[in-house]
This record gives C-alpha cells, sequence and structure tokens, in this order.
C-alpha cells in the first residue's frame, strides 16, 4: 500500500465515523429538543451502543497501521498541507481514545452519571456537603485520566488538550492574569461611574411570537441559512453542527427578558456560522472539516453577540425595526438608551446571566481553581471557602449560598474540567481578530448601520471559517491577526466602548 492508498483508506475511515457522529448529534438535538421524558433510557441505549461503535472503530489497530504508513512520507512533507493537518489530528485523536484504559472510561462514565442526580439535588439544597463525596471522586478520576494521557508540566495540560488542542496551562495563565488586573480596575471604574444605564428598558414586556421573529430576522442578517439549519427552543441555548447542510440553533424566551432570547440567537448563530463556513462536504470526517477548537468556536459566537450585537452600529440599523415591533416596551425609548440597557454592567452571582465585563472574572475563578485541583494544591472540601474569597477578590460581592457559588455550574459535575478557560480564550479571540478585521475593512461599524453585516461574515469565512483545523488555534490566530494571543484587544475594546457609555 503506498502512502497515498493509506492516506485515502483513513479519509474514508473518518468519514464513517463522521456519519456516526453526525448520527447521534441527531439523537442529542431530538433529547434536547423534542424528546418526551418517558424516551430517556431508550435514548440512553442508543447513544451508548453509538458511542461504542465509535470508540471501537476509532481504536481498530488497522488506523495505527494506516497512520505510521503515511507518517514521514512526501505526501505529509508539508506541515501545513491538508494532509498533513488531516494526520496530524487523526493521530492525537488515535493517542487519545487509544491511551484511555476501558476501565477508567467505565468509571467515569458511570461516576459522573451518578453524580448529576447528586448534583442536581445539592444545588437544589444548597448543600456543598451533599456534593463533596462525588466531587471527590471526579477529581481523582480526571487526575488519573490526565496521567493516562501523559503530560509536561502540569496535570491540568492534558486535560485543557481536549479542547483546546495545543494550549498550555503556562501560557493561558499568563494571559489570564494580566486580563484579570486590568478587568477588576475596568469594572471598579463601571461601578463607581457618574452615568448608570436604565437596565429596566430590556426587562419589560416582550411578546414571544415578535421575539421570535425578530430574532429569525438578525440570524437572517448575519449570513445564517435557514435553507440549511432550524430555530427551535432549548433550556439551555446550542448550536449542533450535523455536517454539510445542516447546522442547527436553539435559544430560549423569557416574556420579560428581552435580552435572553435575542442575544442567545445571536451567539448561537455565530457559532453556527463557522460550523456552515467549514468545507465540510468534500472533506468530510477530516481534520479540516473541523473547528479549530472550543476556544477559535467561542469566539465567533462571542463576537458576534457582544462586539456585534451590543455594539451601537448594530442597533441603530435594528432598533428602529425593534420599536416597531415592540411599540408599547420601547415607546420614548432612545437608541442610546436602549444601548446602554443591552450593554449594563453588574457583578452577579451567576455566570451564564454575567455580563460582557463581569463574564470573564466568572471563568477566571473557575479556571484558577481547577487547575489548583488537577494539581493536588485545592482540596475538594475547600472549595466552597476558597470560591467565595475569590468570589469577593474578584467581583466585589459575598456570595449568599453554595447554590449561587461553586454548585452552579454542571461541568464539574460532569468531569470536564480544563474546558472553562475555553470561554475566555474565545473572548479574547474575538476581540484580536475583529480588530485585524477592522485594521482590512475600516468601515465595518458604517456598514452595520446600513444592516451590511455579510462583508463581516465573508472576511471570517475566508480567514477563520474555511480553514477548519488546518491550523491550531493558536497558529491561527498568528496568521490572521500577525500576533500571539493578548489580553490587550479585548482591554482596548471593553475600556473605550464602557467609557462612552458610563462616561467615566
Ligand atoms: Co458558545
Amino acid at each position: 500500500m503506498t502512502p497515498k492508498e493509506a492516506y485515502d483508506e483513513l479519509v474514508a475511515r473518518v468519514g464513517e465515523l463522521s456519519l456516526l457522529g453526525s448520527s447521534q448529534a441527531v439523537l442529542e438535538w431530538d433529547q434536547q429538543v423534542n424528546m418526551p421524558p418517558g424516551g430517556a433510557e431508550l435514548r440512553a441505549n442508543q447513544m451508548s451502543l453509538l458511542a461504542g461503535m465509535i470508540h471501537d472503530r476509532l481504536v481498530d489497530p488497522k488506523i495505527g497501521e494506516l497512520l505510521a504508513q503515511v507518517e514521514g512520507s512526501e505526501l505529509v512533507a508539508d506541515p501545513d498541507s491538508i494532509e498533513a493537518a488531516n494526520v496530524r489530528e487523526l493521530r492525537d485523536a488515535y493517542n487519545k481514545e487509544t491511551k484511555l484504559p476501558k476501565e477508567l472510561v467505565e468509571e467515569l462514565n458511570k461516576t459522573v452519571s451518578l453524580a448529576h442526580l447528586e448534583w442536581t439535588a445539592a444545588r437544589k439544597a444548597s448543600d456543598f456537603k451533599k456534593f463533596l463525596p462525588w466531587l471527590d471522586k471526579i477529581v481523582a478520576l480526571c487526575r488519573r485520566k490526565a496521567e493516562a494521557y501523559g503530560y509536561t508540566g502540569e496535570p491540568y495540560n492534558a486535560l485543557l488538550d481536549n479542547y483546546e488542542p495545543g494550549a498550555t496551562v503556562d501560557e493561558v495563565a499568563a494571559v489570564f492574569a494580566q486580563l484579570r488586573g486590568e478587568l477588576v480596575e475596568l469594572l471598579g471604574r463601571i461601578r463607581n461611574a457618574p452615568h448608570q444605564p436604565d437596565v429596566s428598558i430590556v426587562e419589560r414586556p416582550y411578546d414571544l411570537e415578535k421575539q421570535k421573529i425578530f430574532g429569525e430576522m438578525v440570524a437572517a442578517a448575519m449570513g445564517y441559512d435557514f435553507s440549511c439549519g432550524r430555530l427551535d427552543v432549548s433550556t439551555h441555548p446550542f448550536t449542533v453542527g450535523l455536517g454539510y447542510g445542516d447546522t442547527r440553533i436553539t435559544t430560549r424566551y423569557n416574556p420579560n427578558r428581552f435580552n435572553d432570547s435575542i442575544f442567545g440567537t445571536i451567539h448561537e448563530a455565530g457559532h453556527a456560522l463557522y460550523e456552515m463556513g467549514i468545507e465540510k462536504r468534500e472533506f468530510f470526517g477530516t481534520a479540516i472539516a473541523d473547528a479549530a477548537s472550543l476556544g477559535i468556536h467561542e469566539s465567533q459566537s462571542r463576537m458576534w453577540e457582544n462586539i456585534v450585537g451590543r455594539s451601537r452600529s448594530f442597533w441603530v440599523y435594528f432598533f428602529p425595526q425593534l420599536q416597531r415591533m415592540f411599540r408599547q416596551s420601547l415607546e420614548g425609548v432612545t437608541l442610546d438608551g436602549f444601548y446602554g440597557a443591552v450593554n449594563h454592567v453588574a457583578p452577579s452571582y451567576i455566570r451564564v446571566e454575567a455580563d460582557e465585563v463581569t463574564y470573564n472574572l466568572h471563568i477566571l475563578l473557575r479556571f484558577e481553581m481547577e487547575r489548583a485541583l488537577m494539581s493536588g494544591d485545592l482540596k475538594p472540601a475547600d472549595v466552597p471557602g476558597e470560591w467565595n474569597r475569590r468570589f469577593k477578590t474578584y467581583l466585589g460581592i459575598d456570595v449568599d449560598t453554595d447554590a449561587h457559588g461553586c454548585l452552579q455550574d454542571v461541568h464539574w459535575a460532569s468531569g470536564l474540567f480544563g474546558y472553562f478557560p475555553t470561554y475566555t480564550l474565545g473572548t479574547l479571540y474575538s476581540a484580536q481578530f475583529f480588530a485585524a478585521a477592522l485594521k482590512e475593512v475600516p468601515d465595518l461599524h458604517q456598514r452595520f448601520e446600513t444592516g451590511d453585516f455579510l462583508t463581516l461574515r465573508n472576511w471570517l469565512k475566508e480567514n477563520i471559517h474555511r480553514h477548519g483545523r488546518r491550523y491550531r488555534a493558536k497558529k491561527l490566530c498568528e496568521r490572521v491577526t500577525g500576533r500571539p494571543l493578548s489580553h490587550k484587544p479585548l482591554m482596548e475594546y471593553m475600556t473605550a466602548k464602557y467609557r462612552e457609555i458610563y462616561g467615566f
């Protein structure tokens, strides 16, 4: 078998793996959008059969043999070629999947599925002690997982690499530490500013049907293609890229909170544009038909949600239409009043409800704590005290209950250590990418004012989306922006924006 034949065989095999994966994704989408509660057990069995099939096919030693035949050959000599990228990423996935002992995977799956119920109950009762034995177990299992993967430096690196391939904890922590200092300072200036926007404007009655129509209008203006997607309702908004021609999004509606559905829709449509912009049909299943990383994915959603969707120019275009749709709630409201209301900043307990400024402080706290949990510097029993201490330092408020504190997120109960930092990496990438787009297209905001969002969408497609995972996040960032990731573009963008709104 020539290297080319071995490569073609690999591409055919991952194409089938991806068909199985997308079948799994259809079932997951159905579970969150349509499935009656009674279907839970059947669905769990369907999912576990598919997961087993995918695992078995991925760890097939034949994959290892085929990889070995291609690696080192002329075909992958140029590290930036499509073939080299596909082989690099498949090798990484194969190694990860084969390194974990079956017994550890099963133990972890069983533990997190039981822990989920205990976490739900503990959060409801706001009783950390109820959850502590489970957190102890999960932390120990995740540390074993890191050992099985192997790592340089500290164990957290092995886990982070699952979500942000190629990122290292030292690099991430260095950028985050600078961000944290400047964010805490910015938050202080905002809180003490003379002008505070009237947030009640977006907390009036907003008819659900009209919210839906408005959300669809905005998504379409962004370039979301409804012939290749749909917008549904789910408890937690999400995007699922099923493959070529089918990328679905969800949102949730609150009749008395305008922000929930619209910014949820814009966020998910941002994720969806990325999925829709990746060339999937030709390379289905390979790395370049996949997103670069969770951080890069989140950069797309956060750019559209915050930098575009919460910009003044966006609302110059959309506010008059919105005002016509919601005459009563928006009567007498000015563009600036509305713009201030959608950018209201206030420290609050719950991460998923946090504004653009405080959100990252929620993440930095979690990142620092899970890093310490994985290294053993922090004991699970000390989590609430440590959480509350950091929360007070970063956000300036005392946590009243563990339900509003360390019990609020599902991530640790699900064993997803290493996931949180991708949210802030995404935010940082979003600002750095947008600054690069502005350099090339300086009148982007004037274009938004006239309803032209496709210029930005096309720029993103050309520079980011179409590459898929051809370049890893770090390299993609340097190619697109000419620099390594930095906290500066985000701080410059936020400082200018909030100075104008809050008048400090
Ligand atoms: Co997201």
